[in-house]
Formats: structure tokens, C-alpha cells, sequence
């Protein structure tokens, strides 16, 4: 994923957001924006806790990147009044670095491991005790000698996120009491976080200023974000500041995100797959060399939002381009062309007002 860091619609968090994401985080459940169900379920998880003067039972957030995981994980330890320990699946390299974390832990303290999915199987196997019966094993010694010696745990919530919900076997999965699928984010939704950060941000933004960004967001508040920002930098320098249609589309024009929120690599793709290769089908490799990238830069950076939001359908045969890629372009689409979705614009990420959220890639 060479190029990730540079995209500008890529949904992973790059240094700038880190610093800022900080300042835009909404603090608690009122301020969340949208995943209604998630945010009724998640509150009626910790009321109900509160009430009882407990722990809330262990989270698991499963949805794609930049849609508030972490966010909500720091949320359920501000709503239930208790700190959090951040910490990931792939920073816990030995059993006895999760040991260490968990005989840390305060009582109630949320423990927040994100990307759990990756974590190793030995500190997975001492998580299923530690989330079950609050204990670990800490094992003194090695070979015929060692002996385990079990260590109590105060109770505490562990919040577990994850962008591959599947991927975490079923043992672990069912050791949450709840969990949370978090989903796309419908444009009107975006709009209000977009609303919400220039407030934030001191950025003067108008309702239209802020439906063309949330348009080109990809459903996702960590792209809407980063856009704003870069709008508002051209706001300044070539305008007076002020974000309204015209300033946000020239802004988003500039930086090569189009309408719909496809970059420049998302085009290419798009571009070599029809008037290079007819509309497919055509593999992978051969698509990569096209538009001289690497096969996984392809694959994972442009393909995911390609085919989630129909422009590219991947078959047994190869990657074929959908009628709506063809539109897209400005061109005819031939005979016989996939679909892919077609009608109003907006309705391509978004069918009902809901969204499609469905990775057609997993
Ligand atoms: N529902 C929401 N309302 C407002 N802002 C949000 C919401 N969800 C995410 N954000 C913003 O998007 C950015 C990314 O969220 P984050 O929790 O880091 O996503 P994830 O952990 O799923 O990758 C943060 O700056 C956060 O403030
Ligand atoms: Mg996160």
C-alpha cells in the first residue's frame, strides 16, 4: 500500500488526522452521529450497567475503518465514567505482554484492543479466561518445570474493534456480550459531522458547502473530516475563507476527488478497465500494469470502494466494469454491461437513505 499515506480518500488514519481526530471526536453517546441501532444498543448496554453499579459487559465493534470505532471505545469508558487503556492485537506480540496489561488494570477500566483480529493465538487463548472468569495463568518457568500460577483480574470491559469481523474465531467472538456492526454513513449523516467539525474547526461552512463534501466522503466521517480540511485550505488562500458549493467543489477538484469520491487511481482503474480493455473481464495483474501500480495497491486500495459501490464487479474470469463505471466516464457503456447501480447519483452508495454497506470484497 505504497501510496496509501498520500490518498486522499483512503479511510485508514494518516499522521494530520491523528493530531486532529483528537479535537473532532465527539465525547459521548449525544454527540455520536448516526449508527442509530449500534447507539441505542450500546446505551441501553451501559445504562443498564450503570444502574446495576457494575461493569458493562466486553464490546465488539466490527465495521471498515474511519467510522468511529475507536471513538465509541472511548466513549463507553467516558459514559461509564471509568479510564481506558488503548492498546492493539498487533502491539501484543507475547501472551505475557497482554498478562502485563491486564494485571494493570483498574477496576472497571475499559481495555480498548483494536484490530483484535490480529492479535496472537497464545494471547488469544489467555484473553477467552481473562474476558470469562477475570484470570489469567501467568506461567513461571519452562519445559516439565513450569508451573501456572493464576492471577485474579479486577472486572473490567474489554472493547474489541475489528474491520474483519469474520475473521475472529468463533471462541472469542461469542465471549462478547454485545456487538456492535457499524456501517456506511448516509450523506445527511455526513453532513452533520461535517457540520459539527467546522464548528470545531472555526470554518465557516454552508449547508451546500457541506452536502458536496459529505457526497464525496465515501460514507465515511474520517474522509468527510479530512476533506473539510482541505477545502478549507483552499477557501483561504483562493477565497475569503468561507466554504460554500462552488468553493468545495473547486477545492475537491483540485485535489483530483470527483464527484462521487473516486481519486485519481480509482479513475484510472476505471479508465484502463473500459477503453483499454473493453470493459473486461480482465485480470488483476494485467489491470495493475496498466495503470502501473502494484497488484495489491490495486486490489486493496481501489478495488474495496470500486466494487462496494458498483463501478467494478470482480468474477471468475477478471475484473469487469459495470455500465455505471461506463456512465461514470462519459462513455457508452456496450451491450450486455453489468449494471453495476445505476439512477440518481447519491443513490449509489446509498439505496433507502441507508447505506449499502456490504464490502463486496470479504
Ligand atoms: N458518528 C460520528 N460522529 C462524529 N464524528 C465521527 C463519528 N464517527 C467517526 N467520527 C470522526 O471520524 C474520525 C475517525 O473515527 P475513528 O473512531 O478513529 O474511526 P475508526 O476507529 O473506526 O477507524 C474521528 O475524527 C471521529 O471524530
Ligand atoms: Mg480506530
Amino acid at each position: 500500500m505504497t501510496q496509501d499515506g498520500e490518498r486522499l480518500v483512503t479511510a485508514e488514519a494518516d499522521g494530520e488526522d491523528q493530531a486532529v481526530e483528537a479535537a473532532l471526536r465527539p465525547k459521548n453517546l449525544d454527540e455520536f452521529i448516526g449508527q442509530e441501532r449500534v447507539r441505542e444498543q450500546l446505551s441501553l448496554v451501559l445504562t443498564a450497567a450503570l444502574g446495576r453499579g457494575g461493569t458493562a459487559d466486553h464490546v465488539l465493534l466490527s465495521g471498515p475503518p474511519g467510522l468511529g470505532k475507536t471513538t465509541l471505545s472511548m466513549i463507553i469508558a467516558a459514559e461509564m465514567g471509568v479510564p481506558i487503556r488503548i492498546t492493539s492485537g498487533p502491539a501484543i506480540q507475547h501472551a505475557g505482554d497482554l498478562a502485563a496489561i491486564l494485571s494493570s488494570l483498574s477496576e472497571g477500566e475499559v481495555l480498548f484492543l483494536d484490530e483484535i483480529h490480529r492479535m496472537s493465538r497464545p494471547a488469544e487463548e489467555m484473553l477467552y479466561m481473562a474476558m470469562e472468569d477475570f484470570r489469567v495463568d501467568i506461567i513461571v518457568g519452562k519445559g516439565p518445570g513450569a508451573t501456572a500460577i493464576p492471577l485474579d483480574l479486577p472486572p473490567f470491559t474489554l472493547v474489541g474493534a475489528t474491520t474483519r469481523a469474520g475473521l475472529l474465531p468463533p471462541p472469542l467472538r461469542d465471549r462478547f456480550g454485545f456487538t456492535g456492526h457499524m456501517d456506511f454513513y448516509a450523506p445527511a449523516e455526513l453532513e452533520r459531522v461535517l457540520n459539527r467539525s467546522a464548528r470545531l474547526l472555526d470554518v465557516e461552512l454552508s449547508a451546500e458547502g457541506g452536502a458536496e463534501i459529505a457526497g464525496r466522503s465515501r460514507g465515511t466521517p474520517r474522509i468527510a473530516n479530512r476533506l473539510l480540511r482541505r477545502v478549507r485550505d483552499y477557501a483561504q488562500v483562493r477565497a475569503n475563507g468561507k466554504v460554500d458549493r462552488d468553493i468545495a467543489a473547486r477545492a475537491l477538484d483540485v485535489y483530483e476527488v470527483d464527484a462521487l469520491g473516486l481519486d485519481r487511481l480509482d479513475r484510472a482503474v476505471l479508465q484502463a478497465l473500459t477503453t483499454l480493455f473493453g470493459g473486461g473481464p480482465v485480470g488483476l495483474s494485467t489491470l495493475a500494469v496498466a495503470v502501473g501500480e502494484e497488484t495489491e495497491t490495486v486490489e486493496e486500495v481501489a478495488e474495496p470502494f470500486l466494487v462496494r459501490s458498483g463501478f467494478l464487479a470482480r468474477t471468475p474470469r477478471g475484473r469487469v466494469a459495470t455500465a455505471k463505471a461506463w456512465l461514470h466516464l462519459g462513455l457508452n457503456p456496450p451491450q450486455g454491461a453489468l449494471p453495476g447501480q445505476l439512477g440518481a447519483q447519491q443513490s449509489v452508495l446509498f439505496d433507502n437513505g441507508a447505506v449499502t454497506g456490504k464490502d463486496a470484497t470479504e
